[in-house]
């Protein structure tokens, strides 16, 4: 089974302690097909429902109700229907709560995180907070439970599925400038992998610069976009795509090795809290940048050294200019890899220029 936020934390305890909280903000946005939305609220804790209860919970047709659950079909949920009995999904689905999440957060030690929107569905976390970017932005969190246009690095198409992934975007204020924040997307990997630890998930680590990968295979994408002035105040958007569950359609359509948490935990155990991991993330990430901000990058080479993921690989270095080949070995004070070519010299490679093949 899976594990529900709303298990461990009843809807009236939360309201409460949320009440006292007065210095984190939640919004959620109505669902693009609000009837849709309850239907699967009915079903998410995993048991059977009948199509009669499912009627009368949501006040749908039973009809209206069979054509929605073809729809949460095609959207990657494994629901199964019972002739005469009902309907199920095969594992629950822990859906975003952004009220669990500001509240799991306002518990962390520090969190420079002011706001948690939940969307039921965006293009893009990250083009909605890029889009018009404004200072006071710094800070808010935005979560959607659907991408219809999720973007990877080097324009790539990030592909998730309803209940089964996470997709986040948090946007952070610089007063330092661009030129300051080499090393960010590695900053921003080995705080996933912080947090996945947190969560009881071992075993992940960072392919330069920025996936998070378990034994080769990749279990979450992050994708740092930037804006603002060279030496003066900028802003990033930190992106992170995170695999749950991937439903076996959208898995297909992934070009690389891929995992998920689903298959890490084996299947019996189930995933930790969609919601929990959230909270956990966004608060590691917090720490790191604070962290990043105050001291560089230089703290985080240790961290690096123990998630490193290519450290010893050949590698095959895709440039503009060509390609090249080497040996990784670790990463500098500002957080490029390093490559050992054939004639032992060092040669620095910095993020954003370059894709990186093992060989
Ligand atoms: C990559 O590995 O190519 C980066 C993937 C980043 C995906 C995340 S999902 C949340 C955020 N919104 C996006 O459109 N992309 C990032």
């Amino acid at each position: 089974m899976s594990q529900l936020w709303e298990d461990w934390f009843p809807h009236s305890a939360k309201t409460l302690l949320l009440s006292a909280l007065p210095n984190l903000h939640t919004t959620a946005d109505s669902a693009a097909d609000p009837l849709q939305t309850r239907l699967l609220r009915a079903l998410a804790n995993g048991q059977r429902v009948s199509g009669a209860e499912l009627a009368a919970q949501t006040g749908i047709s039973r009809a209206a109700i069979w054509k929605r659950i073809e729809r949460l079909r095609q959207q990657g949920l494994d629901l199964i229907a019972q002739p005469g009995k009902g309907y199920q999904l095969r594992h629950p689905v822990d859906l975003l709560d952004g009220d669990a999440i500001t509240f799991l957060l306002a518990t962390s030690p520090t969190s420079g995180i002011d706001k948690v929107e939940v969307h039921w569905q965006l293009d893009s976390t990250n083009s909605w907070l890029m889009h018009g970017y404004q200072a006071d932005r710094s800070g808010t969190a935005v979560l959607a439970e659907i991408q219809t246009a999720g973007r990877g690095r080097r324009g790539r198409i990030w592909r998730s599925n309803i209940g089964g992934s996470l997709t986040l975007s948090l946007a952070w204020q610089f007063e330092r400038g661009m030129s300051a924040l080499a090393g960010l997307s590695v900053v921003v990997g080995i705080a996933v992998i912080d947090a996945l630890t947190e969560c009881g998930i071992n075993g992940a680590s960072v392919k330069w610069p920025n996936d998070v990968q378990v034994d080769g295979r990749k279990l979450a994408g992050i994708l740092v976009e930037v804006g603002g002035e060279a030496q003066g105040p900028c802003h990033a958007v930190i992106g992170i795509g995170l695999n749950i569950r991937l439903d076996p359609a959208t898995a297909s359509e992934i070009d690389q090795d891929w995992t998920d948490l689903a298959t890490m935990t084996g299947s019996s155990l189930g995933t930790p809290s969609r919601n929990a991991l959230a909270a956990a993330i966004l608060a590691s990430l917090s720490r790191a940048l604070q962290r990043f901000e105050r001291d560089g990058f230089a703290p985080f080479a240790d961290d690096f050294a123990r998630y490193d993921a290519l450290l010893g690989r050949e590698l095959r270095i895709i440039g503009s200019g060509g390609d090249s080949f080497g040996v990784a070995s670790g990463i500098d004070a500002r957080g490029a890899l390093r490559v050992r070519s054939d004639d032992g010299k060092d040669v620095l490679v910095d993020s954003g220029e370059v894709s990186i093949r093992t060989t």
